[in-house]
């Protein structure tokens, strides 16, 4: 029998793996294992502050529910999310495609399907704006038919999911690029907003004296039938969180102006956010840090034995 102690309990617990079938599964567990305990060796944890992490993970548990994902925010804050997406994009085979930016928690699947030209938002408020622009390959062709899914928020920073019943779907929408790759659409002009923080994520947010904003921004999931779906936002310039993103999101590549008198945007009378995305050939695996909510309460049932 092999005496346990600080330095040979790593090797104990990967001796005690090493039959696992899933060569994947494997080396990711090999890995967690390894650096969890140099983690513990590192900060010298206490029992006490152990059963506090404990704690922490079970409330982040308790928060998340069909309309709530605080796994994924607390992934969002600690900038592991952003992390997956910059080895996510180093995957694609072709230069200069365009990055990816956090699906955050907010997305839901089922959004309404509008023709091009369509606002997306249910009263139109008073600072509206256009948002067009092309779906493209590297290249340069437009992609015909590619599918847009497009959410925001509201002029004050709030999601339809904090306003109403998940009946309600506002700001959000899906569109079809036309026979060149062309979408445009209408909406109003997104606030910067704090993320969720009345669960533990925010608890964990205050005790570490940060701001707890996002700045403005709207989403896209854009997907076309053999190329890589593309996972990303567009960032409005002049926000004063631009470079301190709570969640790490942006990109200088995604950072967008509003343009006035703009004479390419089919609303020539509205400030126009003209965005170009460029999608890779389609390759292994989502973009996707994230998910509908409701989507990972349910598929974390497992079947009756
Ligand atoms: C969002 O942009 O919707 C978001 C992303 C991460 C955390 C909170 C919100
Ligand atoms: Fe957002």
């Amino acid at each position: 029998m092999r005496a346990i102690d600080e330095h040979t309990i790593t090797d104990a617990v990967l001796h005690q793996m090493a039959a696992t079938a899933n060569p994947r599964l494997k080396q990711i567990m090999d890995a967690a294992v390894r650096h969890l305990h140099a983690f513990a060796r590192e900060v010298d944890l206490t029992p006490e502050e152990w059963l506090e992490g404990v704690r922490f993970l079970t409330a982040v548990g308790q928060m998340c529910s069909p309309i709530r994902q605080e796994f994924i925010l607390l992934s969002d804050t600690l900038g592991l999310s952003a992390l997956i997406n910059t080895l996510h994009d180093k995957r694609v085979a072709e230069l200069q495609t365009t990055k990816s930016s956090l699906l955050g928690p907010f997305y839901r699947q089922d959004a309404p399907m509008l023709p091009l030209g369509s606002s997306i938002a249910g009263s139109p408020g008073d600072q509206e704006i256009a948002i067009y622009g092309r779906v493209m390959n590297a290249e340069g062709q437009g992609i015909p038919g590619a599918l847009v899914q497009i959410w925001q928020c509201n002029e004050e920073g709030a999601y339809d999911l904090q306003l109403h019943d998940p009946s309600v779907m506002d700001l959000r929408a899906c569109f079809r690029a036309d026979s060149e790759g062309r979408y445009y659409l209408r909406s109003v002009r997104p606030l910067g907003y704090l993320i969720p923080m009345d669960g533990p994520v925010g608890d964990l947010i205050r005790a570490q004296k940060r701001h707890g904003y996002r700045p403005a921004h709207i989403h896209f999931l854009i997907g076309a039938p053999a190329y890589r779906e593309l996972v990303t936002a567009l960032y409005l310039a002049q926000d004063d969180h631009i470079d301190s993103d709570t969640v790490f999101g942006v990109d200088q590549s995604l950072i967008t102006e509003t343009r006035v008198n703009d004479p390419a945007s089919p609303f020539p009378n509205l400030p126009s956010v003209h965005f170009d995305f460029v999608l890779g050939t389609a390759g292994a695996g989502s973009g996707r840090v994230g998910s509908d909510p409701s989507q990972i309460t349910t598929s974390a049932v497992l079947p009756a034995a």
